[in-house]
């Protein structure tokens, strides 16, 4: 008999998943329907201003180019347009946003509006949106639940608020999977939400909502929140970029549940965009104002003097090999950035990145929330007869949820070890990058996969929760497309407070590589 060891396994596995992926792939792509649907293009009226950036369109509303009216009256006709296959919203369009608009444009019409007021509100006139699990006063605040299908927030999450402040109009909430806890987006109140690129695909989760509406051209931009990679699949799969701030950066209160005085924890709210540009300028409205002198958002980054440097791969025996189209785009992102800065991107490595999963379940232990209750909007529910209830198809709650369930039932990490892991990974990463270090990191082994495809193979977010664990900034940045038509994209990561480098070289990215292709082909 032949014992298989450790290296034969390791030669073996990525085979095993290579065929259990290609089945999958095709299994799911035949029940699915063989056919590849997207949206139907905005009007060539319409289509220019629907694409055009959140920063841009502001300008234009300021000089008076453009009435607010107009702007959220075409994301608003383009909502209704398109909601209908891709399911991404909860609540909206709104009617009130029409007449928000229509107000700030009379206020322009009489002169009323200062240069004063101009400077405090840098997006007057501007429509966004947020995922349901973030609260907006008067709104539906359901997380997906069927037994909070009524219920609504009292007020503003503080992201909201700062949002409005600064003059940007609510427009719509989006859909999350059931209290944003899984990597699609789907639950049984609002049901699955459909990748634009191709509605058999996933969204990600738990902003997939969100992903949804800004890569279809519903809204100038959004809000996504990030405890595991909420805001970054989805940026990823919808081919959009997404931003998780420095832990700490942005106040999270109003933000499924939380008080925003949460401390050591590993979520973080950031913006998700269309375009590079938008992303600095709605971070500096979303900082707390102690972050201001920290985040130093507006200071100038020169490419030229940074240093930079690439993993392959996390070495995670459970996530899916690298793809040979994602291989050839860290190879090209490499060749970019030797080019600019004149010296090598070097290959580097982190101690532990094969304890991603552990980690990130070891660390999600410490949050303060109680997933089991939050799922039973308060009552604790029996895993095993939430189950039963499933299988005979009479549950209120997706299997994702029911996953969950069952794996908090699973023996606990050993702390010690976990801590111990989690710290010298920290030490690398900090003492890799010091204050003039990127790190460009893999977002997936793939692109996005078929809707249901994570219910069986979900490892591969860890390439995400990774910067979870180590509480860093990271910049979700689109790449072009596969030869399939999916997005594609790659991580810029930072050390913590130096968000500013993330953030611009996505935009050096963008320039280089083209950033966020329309999902629609163009009339
Ligand atoms: C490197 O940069 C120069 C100009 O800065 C450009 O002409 C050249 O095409 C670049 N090469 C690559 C491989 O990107
Ligand atoms: C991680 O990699 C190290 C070094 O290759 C190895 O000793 C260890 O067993 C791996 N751990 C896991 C959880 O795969």
């Amino acid at each position: 008999m032949v014992v298989p060891t450790k290296s034969t396994l390791s030669t073996v596995i990525p085979f095993i998943h290579i065929i259990l992926d290609r089945f999958l792939e095709f299994v799911l792509g035949w029940l699915l329907g063989v056919f590849r649907c997207v949206p139907v293009p905005p009007n060539k009226k319409q289509e220019e201003l629907l694409s055009t950036g959140a920063v841009q369109l502001a300008r234009l509303i300021r000089e008076r180019k453009l009435k607010s009216y107009e702007v959220v009256k075409a994301y608003y006709d383009r909502i209704v347009a398109v909601n209908r296959e891709l399911n991404a919203i909860v609540d909206g369009p709104f009617l009130e946003a029409l007449d928000e608009a229509r107000a700030i444009d009379e206020r322009f019409e009489k002169g009323e509006i200062t240069e004063a007021e101009l400077k405090t509100k840098p997006f007057l006139g501007v429509p966004f949106t947020t995922k349901d699990s973030t609260e907006v006063a008067g709104k539906l605040h359901t997380l997906g639940l069927v037994s909070r299908r009524n219920e609504r927030a009292s007020k503003d999450a503080e992201c909201v608020r700062l949002m409005k402040e600064s003059g940007a109009i609510i427009l719509a909430t989006s859909n999350v999977p059931e209290v944003n806890k899984w990597i699609e987006t789907r639950n049984m109140l609002i049901g699955q939400t459909n990748n634009p690129y191709d509605y058999r695909r996933s969204v990600g989760g738990s902003s997939g909502g969100e992903a949804a509406l800004i890569s279809a051209c519903c809204t100038a931009f959004g809000l996504g929140t990030d405890i595991g990679g909420s805001t970054r699949i989805p940026a990823f799969n919808c081919g959009i970029f997404g931003h998780k701030p420095t832990t700490g950066a942005v106040n999270m209160r109003g933000c499924t549940f939380r008080s925003g005085d949460e401390e050591n924890t590993m979520v973080s709210a950031g913006p998700m965009t269309r375009y590079a540009d938008d992303l600095i300028p709605i971070m500096k409205v979303l900082i707390e104002p102690n972050m201001e002198k920290k985040l130093r958002l507006d200071e100038p980054v020169d490419l030229k003097n940074l240093r930079y440097f690439y993993i392959p791969c996390n070495n995670m025996i459970q996530c899916n090999p690298i793809g040979s189209e994602e291989q050839m785009l860290m190879f090209k992102v490499c060749r970019h950035f030797t080019n600019v800065s004149g010296s090598e991107v070097k290959l580097a490595t982190l101690p532990n990145l094969n304890m991603t999963g552990k980690m990130w379940r070891y660390w999600m232990t410490q949050e303060p929330a109680n997933f089991n209750k939050l799922l039973g909007n308060g009552a604790t529910l029996n895993p095993f007869f939430e189950l039963f209830k499933k299988l005979l198809g009479r549950s209120e709650f997706t299997m994702a949820a029911i996953y969950s369930l069952i794996d908090a039932l699973l023996p606990e990490e050993k702390e010690q070890q976990i801590r111990e892991a989690t710290r010298h990974c920290k030490e690398a990463l900090i003492s890799m990058l010091g204050e003039d270090g990127i790190l460009f990191f893999h977002s997936s082994p793939r692109t996005a996969p078929f809707h249901y495809y994570p219910l069986i193979k979900f490892t591969d977010f860890s390439y995400f929760s990774i910067f979870n664990v180590l509480q860093v900034p990271v910049t979700q940045v689109p790449m072009g497309l596969d030869s399939r038509g999916i997005p594609m994209g790659i991580q810029v990561v930072a050390s913590e407070m130096n968000d500013r480098l993330c953030l611009n070289v996505a935009k050096e990215l963008e320039r280089t590589f083209g950033g966020w292709v329309r999902p629609y082909k163009s009339q």
